[in-house]
């Protein structure tokens, strides 16, 4: 218990799958949760059930950033924390990608965590230091076919991480900022991905451990406890690492 007690902590796209389960683990280990999205009703909902603020933001807008900053300061007067996990899937492999899906990806991934990580360290600089945490996948380690941008989106925040890392150590900032990388977990995404791709709905079949064991599928539990760990003090000697969390898929 308490493991993030009074830590100002910021989770993008918390309205669903990951982020919310993100924000309930940070709150319940004594964190400020500062819970966007771009799903108001999802996000407000949310935020009101587990104690967090929310906060409307389409995180490939840069004009958000400064005012999700602004908001943070004046109401919580710090920020200990960001955790870069708003984002989307598109299926679609290099001969069916559009110009415009690519871009959308590239947006919502790369501006977004760019940004967020920019003025995050802004913000965590008066205030000696932070934890940032970059949702970045599997498919940065390995490419999936029929995620095209994605793969590519992901692999940047990747290597992102690792030069935002070596920067803060470099200067001193105490920022630490590391990447999660999870293979597939039960959330709406995956529902959807696993509906498109197999035909149908195959996770309405199965218990979690059940998935977990014959299809490889993780719960949002088992990445918002790696979220806590890493904004948390126990991982104070850890920065620029890339965390995976697949139940070995990508070392089979
Ligand atoms: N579920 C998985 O298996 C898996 C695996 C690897 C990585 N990830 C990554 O984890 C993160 C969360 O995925 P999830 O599975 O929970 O997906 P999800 O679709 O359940 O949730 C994503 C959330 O992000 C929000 N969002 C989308 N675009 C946004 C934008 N521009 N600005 C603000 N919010 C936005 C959505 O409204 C939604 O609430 C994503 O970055 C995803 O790529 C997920």
């Amino acid at each position: 218990m308490n493991r993030v007690e009074n830590k100002v902590i910021i989770v993008t796209g918390a309205a669903s799958g990951l982020g919310l389960a993100d924000a309930k683990a940070l709150t319940a280990e004594g964190a400020k949760v500062i819970m966007t999205d771009i799903d108001s009703e999802k996000g407000n909902a949310s935020a009101s059930e587990i104690g967090a603020t929310f906060f409307t933001q389409d995180v490939s807008n840069e004009s958000t950033w400064p005012e999700l900053m602004g908001l943070v300061q004046n109401k919580f007067g710090r920020l200990d924390g960001l955790i870069n996990n708003a984002g989307i899937a598109p299926i679609a492999n290099i001969e069916e990608t559009t110009t415009k899906s690519w871009r959308e990806v590239l947006s919502t991934h790369l501006d977004g965590t760019f940004w967020g990580c920019q003025s995050a360290i802004k913000l965590m600089k008066t205030n000696n230091g932070g934890s940032i945490v970059n949702m970045s996948s599997t498919a940065a380690l390995i490419g999936i076919g029929p995620y095209l941008a994605y793969s590519a989106a992901k692999g940047g925040i990747r290597s992102m991480s690792k030069s935002i890392a070596i920067h803060c150590r470099q200067n001193k900032l105490n920022i630490r900022c590391n990447s999660i990388h999870p293979g597939s977990i039960n959330t709406p995404m995956v529902q959807h991905a696993l509906k498109e791709l197999v035909g149908k709905d195959i996770m309405a079949e199965k218990d979690p451990e059940q998935s977990r064991i014959a299809m490889g599928i993780g719960e949002p539990d088992d990445v918002a406890h790696m979220v806590v760990y890493l904004t948390s003090d126990e991982s104070k000697h850890i920065t620029g690492a890339e965390m995976v969390i697949d139940n070995g898929d990508t070392v089979i």
